[in-house]
């Protein structure tokens, strides 16, 4: 883009493009607003900085007076940022700083969403629910993520969307688990007793199958999931395949995992019997919804080759 005004930009080939995102909504009212400029080059022209570490400006303090004016009681403190993700990990320090002012220390996890974007600084990328956005860096802050109301059917919706009853089992089915599950939880291959195994891994065997997380190189990110007494490695991350040990074998129906099972599972710890209930119930939880929807596709597949099988015999 070269140039913008009113609501349009233009590119380098002189053609029109409509800015339906309102310049990423920094840019509400119009681009190019005569008054704005005039009152940037003013205020330029006047004082163009001044530290933000023990001085202050007037106007700030006006404008944050103006918000708290126009914000609904109790909300009456402002603190300027300059981005969306700057804010975000600021909000993610508040919200730190706050519980331990009141000495809850080990407060300290986040929740976001699956699919959730918080913009791209440290904090941001750790609690939202795009696994991508972190490949690079692995897990930042501690987030567990819950499922996302992106629903195909509510693609479109006006107002608020019919459905979204899945999304809801989902955190049902977890809050479920951590507040009620009294299932055996195994880890698995931990070696001997008190020796910490170089790599990090999580096993459940809440499903017919008992299966493992692997995370080969405690990033906190998982490369690979299989069953743990076939050793059957039937999911593996993206660009994860050839961590995956050679005495393994890799089910014929593996495939890679969707990106939001990826923020899923980024939170595997070492389990051990210190690893308190809650929390192993809280590791479980994350993981299992989505392998649930993973699991019949394996078994459908075993079963299809099963039957293709008898019937080249038969
Ligand atoms: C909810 C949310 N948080 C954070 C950000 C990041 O903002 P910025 O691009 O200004 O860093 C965005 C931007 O789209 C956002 O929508």
């Amino acid at each position: 883009m070269v140039v913008a005004k009113g609501a349009y930009y233009t590119d380098a080939d002189g053609r029109q493009i409509f800015d339906g995102l309102s310049g990423l909504w920094t840019c509400g009212a119009g681009h190019g607003r005569e008054e704005i400029t005039r009152a940037v080059s003013a205020q330029i022209a006047e004082m163009d900085y001044s530290p933000g570490f023990q001085f202050g400006h007037a106007l700030s303090f006006q404008l944050a007076n103006k918000i708290v004016d126009l914000t609904p009681d109790g909300l009456d403190h402002v603190f300027f940022t300059d981005s969306g993700s700057e804010t975000i990990d600021t909000a993610l320090k508040i919200a730190r700083a706050y519980w331990r002012s009141r000495g809850h220390t080990g407060k300290s996890k986040f929740i976001g969403r699956m699919k959730g974007y918080h913009g791209a600084n440290y904090g941001g990328v750790g609690v939202g629910g795009i696994g991508f956005n972190r490949k690079l860096f692995g897990q930042t802050v501690d987030a567990d993520h819950i499922a996302h109301t992106l629903l195909e059917e509510n693609r479109f919706s006006k107002g608020m969307p019919e459905s979204g009853f899945r999304a809801l089992l989902m955190v049902f089915i977890r809050l479920s688990i951590v507040l009620l599950s009294q299932l055996a939880l195994a880890a698995c291959g931990l070696g001997a007793a008190g020796v910490r195994p170089t790599i990090s891994l999580y096993c459940d065997n809440f499903l017919v199958y008992k299966m493992c997380a692997r995370d080969m190189d405690r990033d906190g990110i998982v490369e690979f999931v299989y069953f743990e007494e076939s050793e059957v490695v039937f999911m593996w991350r993206e660009g994860a395949r050839d961590d995956i040990p050679a005495d393994m074998e890799i089910h014929q129906c593996a495939e890679a995992m969707p990106s939001e099972l990826v923020a899923t599972t980024n939170r595997v710890f070492f389990v051990d019997d210190e690893t308190s209930y809650l929390e192993r119930q809280d590791i479980r939880g994350g993981m299992m919804i989505e392998y649930i929807t993973a699991l019949p596709r394996v078994a459908a597949c075993n079963l299809g080759s099963d039957q293709s099988r008898g019937e080249s015999h038969g």
